[in-house]
């Protein structure tokens, strides 16, 4: 049977929890450090790849296909080392459209963003000397979500990146701010949209619950959405006083639509229990079909993660009996919490 391998890139500061959902997943967690985890699995011929359930799993932010080490001493002998291996991958290949270069590494280990830009400036001077033509097709912008074919180097250390010629994104992003956004909160509603494959739109309703101070009714506020935000705690910024949010001091676990109302968007960023969030919130929104679209955050500080991903998961967890296209991710912009995003069935 062959092996097959992939680094998965995270949240730096996640990897514990990523080694062990790739375990959960069925395949094995090898080395890892600060923002990464190496997985290895057995593909059986004719079976669907264990691999790609990496796709669907909520820590990885990216997948890279069957990465080669590459190591060196300095900028330019591991510049020369990946551009041999890409000269080696992309022998008798016709590139004829742009192609994402990519190269990247943990944001925790001090200076490791300078070598990443030399190396990656290095390696962009042999490119262009050895292939030209493909070379100018290059761009730096890394994909946002789903497959994609390229180059991708990942740095694990000052010494050593692992290269990969494809890799998948499960669309984690970071967004820009927003002077006017009252919190940084706002970051992750506007990164789940991409994740959601829908944003709120012009007329459209939502219900925020746990509001305050605003940002996630600004976010839907400034695409034109009427807000009723339900939260004792004070708006601020952007979504105070703005014209197109219905501040109401309330407790969201009392709080339900009108008998005929139904909201286009539930949004939950509620400082409570994930638990009692999805019992008492999740549970009936979506039994009642009180929203046809959701974004819930849950907070997982006082729970184990990966025991919270089982529930979530589970055939009796409402996101599985009333969900549609629900995925579960841990955005750039979490910390310690995970996002759920889908539609109501109906
Ligand atoms: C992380 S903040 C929400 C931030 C907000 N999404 C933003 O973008 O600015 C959590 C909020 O949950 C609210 N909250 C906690 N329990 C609540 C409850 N039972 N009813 C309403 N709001 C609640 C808190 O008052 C707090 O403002």
């Amino acid at each position: 049977m062959p092996s097959k391998g992939a680094l998965v890139v995270c949240q730096s500061g996640y990897e514990g929890f990523l080694a062990r959902e790739i375990a959960g997943l069925g395949l094995s967690a090898g080395e890892s450090g600060p923002g990464w985890a190496l997985a290895r699995w057995d593909a059986a011929e004719g079976e669907a790849d264990p691999g790609l359930r990496l796709r669907d799993a909520a820590f990885p932010h990216a997948i890279l296909d069957a990465p080669a080490p590459v190591s060196g001493s300095g900028v330019n002998e591991i510049a020369q080392r990946i551009m041999e291996q890409f000269a080696e991958a992309v022998r008798g290949e016709r590139i004829e459209e742009r192609w994402p270069c990519v190269f990247a590494g943990s944001q925790d280990m001090t200076g490791l963003g300078r070598r990443v830009s030399s190396v990656e400036a290095a390696f962009h001077q042999l490119l262009k000397k050895r292939l030209g033509r493909v070379a100018r097709l290059a761009t730096g912008d890394r994909p946002r979500l789903g497959p994609a074919r390229g180059l991708f180097v990942w740095f694990t250390d000052f010494g050593t990146a692992q290269v990969a010629r494809s890799a998948h994104m499960n669309g984690q992003c970071r967004m820009a701010d927003d002077d006017s956004a009252p919190s940084r909160s706002y970051l992750k509603i506007e990164e789940s949209y991409a994740i959601a494959g829908a944003e709120p739109a012009p007329g459209e309703s939502v219900c925020d619950l746990g509001a305050a101070p605003g940002g996630w009714s600004y976010s839907a506020a400034k695409r034109g959405a009427r807000v009723v935000a339900v939260d004792n705690g004070p708006l601020k910024g952007g979504a105070l006083g703005n014209p197109l949010v219905d501040h109401r001091h309330d407790d969201a676990f009392g709080f339900s639509p009108g008998r005929e109302a139904v909201f286009d968007w539930l949004f939950s960023d509620m400082l409570e229990d994930p638990h009692k969030v999805v019992q008492s919130i999740v549970r009936p929104w979506l039994e009642g079909g009180w929203c046809r679209r959701f974004v819930v955050n849950l907070k997982f500080g006082r729970v184990d993660p990966i025991a919270l991903l089982a529930d979530l998961r589970s055939a009796t967890s409402p996101f599985s009996v009333h969900g549609a296209g629900v995925r579960i991710v841990h955005l750039y912009h979490d910390r310690e919490e995970l996002t759920v995003t889908g539609s109501v069935k109906r």
